[in-house]
């Protein structure tokens, strides 16, 4: 499989650095077949069943909408599906594609077959979304030229390809484009096994020895996502290696959580500091997400796709015609913690 980024120039800046770092550190811990991608059983039955039919008909395989919250693994699952079809994998992220003409040039590059993913769709413009309608349909580009009376629509016809799609916020995608993707396929977080697998395999690749409480404990803190199991492996493995210990034990995971102050629950310092604004600030809620957001000078899609969802998941939060409410659990989560 080759990858194809279609990333534009770019400045590296010390967060940029750090968030390059951040990449280069994943992708080492990147499940390479769907042996290491664990959990999402429907999701893997329904791409491999597609991507079977597709290798039959020796068609492309049909375009997929991948939806849930961050580091769930959908990234990781277009990799595996362009692998098993054998094909070029093309990325590229909704917000960098500004105009027609940066969507035609990818479309028209494809090669038969091949797997274009367009992460963060929602929020890539309305104007290169409709090129993708006739696109996904007839495998056709529709193209505007010139203006007012003399304007006239070119067709060009492309490859036979397929569109993935990955989400975080499904809701916010337009009906056309939802429609034409022929499978919707959404991520749960993942249980405290799942990750418990997902973390001794891990382990095992960053060569660290973990005691079996020791996984247990960094799966119960990792907010149901893979991504945050690495993250904390990662911390737990530095703590160890400057600690000079052998194996890991339950107690050098709680130190490095403690450090990187996630408390037992899995709750970091975010998410506890929403509870408590809307516990100290609005009495508990309810509370518009936009006063919300503007008390914790935090971005309004970074709260509502990075830390709600989690907190409505475990009954923290509660969403109300009326807006946000903290629940009981919340109350006494945060009399144990304050
Ligand atoms: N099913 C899985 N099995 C094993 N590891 C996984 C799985 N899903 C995700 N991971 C791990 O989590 C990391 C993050 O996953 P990935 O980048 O695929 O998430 P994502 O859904 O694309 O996130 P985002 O929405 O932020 O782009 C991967 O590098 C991988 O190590
Ligand atoms: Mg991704």
């Amino acid at each position: 499989m080759e990858i194809v980024n279609h990333a534009e120039s770019r400045v590296f800046t010390p967060d940029t650095l750090d968030q390059n770092n951040e990449v280069i550190q994943e992708a080492k811990l990147r499940p390479q077949n769907f042996d290491e991608y664990i959990g999402q059983k429907k999701i893997v039955e329904n791409i491999e069943i597609m991507a079977k039919s597709a290798t039959i008909r020796n068609q492309a395989m049909d375009h997929a909408l991948l939806s849930g919250p961050p580091g769930l693994g959908k990234t990781s699952l277009a990799m595996l599906i362009s692998k098993i079809l054998g094909t070029q994998l093309h990325m590229i992220s909704g917000p960098a594609i500004e105009k027609k003409g940066d969507i035609a040039a990818i479309l028209t590059n494809l090669s038969p077959k091949d797997v274009l993913f367009i992460d963060e769709i929602h929020r890539m413009d309305v104007s290169c979304e409709e090129i993708l309608y006739s696109a996904m349909e007839d495998y056709r580009l529709d193209i505007l030229i010139g203006q007012g009376p003399a304007a006239r629509t070119m067709q060009i016809d492309i490859v036979p390809f397929t569109l993935l799609g990955a989400t975080t916020r499904s809701g916010l995608l337009s009906n056309p484009l939802r429609d034409r993707f022929m499978a919707h396929l959404h991520f749960d977080f993942y249980d405290n096994m799942e990750l418990s697998t997902i973390v001794e395999n891990n382990a095992k690749k960053l060569g660290v020895k973990l005691a079996g409480d020791a996984k247990v404990q960094i799966a119960k803190c990792a907010r149901g996502t893979p991504r945050i199991a690495n993250r904390i492996l990662r911390r737990v493995r530095d703590y160890a290696l400057v600690k000079n210990r052998s194996e890991i034990d339950v107690g050098d995971v709680i130190s490095s959580l403690q450090l990187m102050e996630i408390d037992e629950t899995g709750l970091d310092r975010m998410d506890r500091k929403i509870l408590q604004v809307i516990q100290e600030y609005y009495g508990g809620g309810p509370v518009g997400i936009e006063a919300l957001c503007a008390t914790l000078s935090e971005d309004r899609g970074t709260i509502e796709d990075v830390y709600e969802p989690y907190l409505l998941k475990e009954g923290y939060l509660l969403r109300t015609s009326r807006g946000r409410t903290i629940s009981e659990k919340a109350k006494k989560h945060l009399g144990l913690t304050y």
